[in-house]
């Protein structure tokens, strides 16, 4: 399928990723993403499935090529497995892939279903293999589901990635230890620098770890390569020589990566997110429940490619520092 009108926006970057949030609930409560008393989207402001359809099948006419489901977690939503089946249909009709983000608590149930729905590769969140550690991290004593998960998947036949935090003081020093661990799994692995978006209780300065300093710590033990393997993402890939794997940084506080943006980000209420970083939005609930919705939806998209901006802003400099955006990470999935 050609797409008619594709989606380009003004510093002619070419949007074919959408980031589609199903929920913002978890069943974990990570200390870093959100408060151990999280106030939620109310669920009627949630998009039903038929919604959610619907928005996937405009996004997919005006030429967005990959889909991503997150949360908060995505399998915490009832009708999961059903949007999953309804999108895969659409995989090889303008559709090249459909992957999800989740914290693996419950691939064990799904893993098969996801497969069969045409879903060939999943990240699995996961900081910490250190089973206290973990429940103190995500405040829920969840590491033993995880690693059922993820054996799941793998008897699933679905590639997995690992998504780390990188942690100061939490799993600093387990870093080596996670990347070796995920490359003998035959797991990809990316450390992800935290960022300020949304009121935590912590000031999370003081977990901060710059990945720079990672890397380095790294080269003293192994030959890392840089590799230019590239997903339109903002990660950056190294392969190591002595474990054999593939190892991502994403840096969005050391070193900016928004020039080669191919992605758009939609809350499970249907709000367009231009950027991660950014607080430019458009209300695609309102063009789905107008009349005519995909001419609406459309015209909305429009006008998203005229306010996603160049770039976002965010740094984590000062300790005290308010987040640079009040919106969570668990409303646009990262
Ligand atoms: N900074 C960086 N990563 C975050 N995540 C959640 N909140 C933050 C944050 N403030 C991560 C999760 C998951 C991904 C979806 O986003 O750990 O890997
Ligand atoms: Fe849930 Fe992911 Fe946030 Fe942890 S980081 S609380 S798993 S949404």
């Amino acid at each position: 399928m050609t797409s008619i009108a594709p989606l380009v926006d003004q510093f002619q970057r070419r949007i074919t990723y959408l980031r589609l949030s199903v929920t913002d609930r978890c069943d974990l409560r990570c200390s870093y993403c959100m408060p151990e008393r999280m106030t939620f989207l109310p669920r009627k402001d949630v998009l039903s499935l038929e919604e959610l359809h619907e928005l996937a099948l405009g996004f997919i006419a005006r030429g967005i090529r990959k889909i991503r489901l997150t949360g908060g977690e995505p399998l915490v939503r009832r009708d999961m497995v059903e949007l999953v089946q309804a999108l895969g249909r659409k995989i090889g009709d303008g559709l090249d892939e459909l992957t999800l983000t989740t914290n693996g608590t419950r691939l064990a149930e799904f893993a098969d279903d996801l497969a069969a729905a045409g879903v060939r590769r999943v990240n699995v969140s996961l900081d910490t293999l250190d089973r206290a550690a973990f429940q103190r991290l995500a405040r829920r004593d969840s590491l033993p589901q995880v690693l059922e998960g993820l054996q799941a998947a793998r008897e699933a036949g679905l590639a997995v990635k690992i998504n780390a935090v990188a942690l100061k003081g939490i799993n600093e020093h387990e870093l080596p230890e996670m990347i070796a661990w995920a490359h003998g799994q035959g797991h990809e692995i990316t450390l992800i620098e935290v960022m300020p978006l949304g009121e935590v209780e912590e000031d999370r300065f003081d977990h901060y770890l710059p990945l720079l300093a990672v890397r380095e710590q790294l080269e003293a033990r192994w030959t890392l390569r840089e590799s230019d393997h590239r997903t339109g993402g903002p990660a950056r890939y190294f392969d190591i020589a002595e474990t054999g794997g593939r190892l991502g940084l994403i840096t969005p506080l050391t070193q900016n990566f928004c020039e080669g943006c191919n992605r758009i980000r939609v809350t499970a209420t249907g709000q367009l997110f231009a950027c991660l970083g950014g607080s430019e939005q458009v209300d695609l609930r309102a063009a789905l429940r107008s009349g005519e919705p995909q001419a609406a939806l459309s015209r909305a998209l429009d006008a998203a490619m005229r306010i996603k901006p160049e770039r976002h802003h965010f740094t984590i400099e000062e300790p005290g520092a308010a987040p640079a955006l009040s919106r969570h990470m668990s409303m646009t999935g990262g």
